[in-house]
């Protein structure tokens, strides 16, 4: 059995695989692995509310799995908004924790009834005093990503000394300034990213009091590891030092904010698809499957590595994994030790539930691959 599946998990997998005659790509969703690791976030926290990052895996069957007491969903779009509406989600379960929202899902998602959003500019603030008038906001620190393997810091956040002057103006115009936010990067490896965080965001804090405002809310943002090759640093371990730091360094109402989305559903999430081309190519052996980097595998362009599984028994060789589509840049993998497989065979993708099918597109008429709770 691979490593990185529960044998729970691969036992499913292998009866689906032996019952059905769908077609591949698509993606299996384990729906015991999803509640089992739903049921564990946050819980080393003390006064935690988790909140589960809609972007890693929409699916509705998934959000509707997840609508169960003690979880609530955190969003960035209209599109994202209706997925929840459609499930009956109330707004006092949905937050916005991205920096720059367009006005038009502000607006929604005030309408909806949705009363926190994050922000990191004095143009955010602006939009949000214009379209969700007195809506309760936090600031998006910059943090360190190092050791994360999908970065977010450059994107968004700013510095301590800005935060509280940001903060300020969000008072001035209107809005209720309700605390600070963080995101240490995604898939981060690197424990040390949360300490070095809490220990920026509690400078901000006590400037902030000191300034006279009274803050509440602690977001820490997601991040949180999944096992892709290689073994990743628990969550009780990561909740455990962030509980001590907590208590340590912030006032004892402080409610903490968490918005896990890989760590829910990446290592429930097995992607089946099928061998479609081999070639040798000047001593480089290729092997072409019917999913890539544009219809579901974007992630691995950008530093994750998966664990592939064919069930060949020939001899073992070193590819280099590609996509079906026409463009050069759908290349998946280099260096992949499996066993020739034949044009037809199924070649599994392990711990996919998390940044694949949400990434996809329909790039050169390849469909989107559908999503099967199992
Ligand atoms: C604002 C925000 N919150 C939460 C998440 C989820 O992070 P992760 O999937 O690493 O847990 C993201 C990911 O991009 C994010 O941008």
């Amino acid at each position: 059995m691979p490593d990185s599946v529960r044998p729970s998990t691969w036992e499913k997998v292998l009866n689906f695989l032996a019952s059905s005659d769908e077609s591949t790509p698509y993606l299996l969703v384990d729906k015991d692995v999803v509640e089992e690791k739903a049921s564990l976030m946050g819980r080393g926290i003390r006064n935690c509310r988790v909140y589960y990052a809609l972007k890693a895996n929409p699916d509705i069957g998934i959000a509707r799995l997840l609508d169960r007491p003690g979880m609530n969903f955190e969003i960035a779009s209209e599109g994202e908004l209706k997925i929840l509406a459609s499930l009956g989600i109330g707004p006092e379960r949905i937050i916005s924790s991205n920096p720059v929202k367009s006005p038009a899902f502000i607006r929604q998602a005030a309408a909806y009834g949705v009363e926190y959003f994050a922000f990191d500019s004095p143009a955010e603030v602006d939009k949000l005093a214009a379209h969700a008038p007195g809506c309760k906001v936090y600031v998006r620190l910059a943090v360190p990503n190092e050791g994360s393997e999908w970065p977010l810091s450059k994107k968004f956040g700013i510095e301590p000394d800005t935060a509280v002057e940001l903060l300020l103006y969000a008072r001035d115009r209107d809005l209720d300034p309700v605390g600070v936010t963080f995101h240490v990067g995604s898939q981060c490896t690197n424990i040390y990213n949360w300490s070095t965080a809490l220990d920026k965001v509690s400078t901000v804090w006590s400037s902030a009091e000191d300034a006279g405002l009274r803050l509440g809310i602690l977001n820490i943002g997601g991040g949180y590891p999944i096992r892709y090759t290689r073994d990743v640093i628990d969550i009780r371990s990561i909740e455990e030092m962030i509980d001590t730091l907590v208590s340590r360094k912030f006032p004892d109402h402080v409610q903490v904010h968490l918005e896990p989305g890989r760590s829910v559903v990446g290592d429930a999430g097995v992607f089946v698809t099928s061998v479609i081309g081999k070639a040798d190519r000047g001593g480089v052996d290729w092997l072409y499957i019917d999913a890539g980097v544009f219809n579901g595998l974007m992630e691995s362009i950008g530093g994750i590595k998966y664990e592939y599984v064919v069930g060949s028994r020939a001899a073992t060789r070193r590819w280099t994994l590609a996509g079906p589509s026409c463009d050069s840049f759908d290349v998946i993998a280099h260096d992949v030790e499996l066993p020739e497989p034949m044009i037809g065979d199924r070649l599994l993708i392990l711990s996919a539930g998390a940044y694949t099918i949400s990434y996809a597109s329909e790039f050169n008429g390849f469909p989107i691959p559908k999503t099967i709770l199992i």
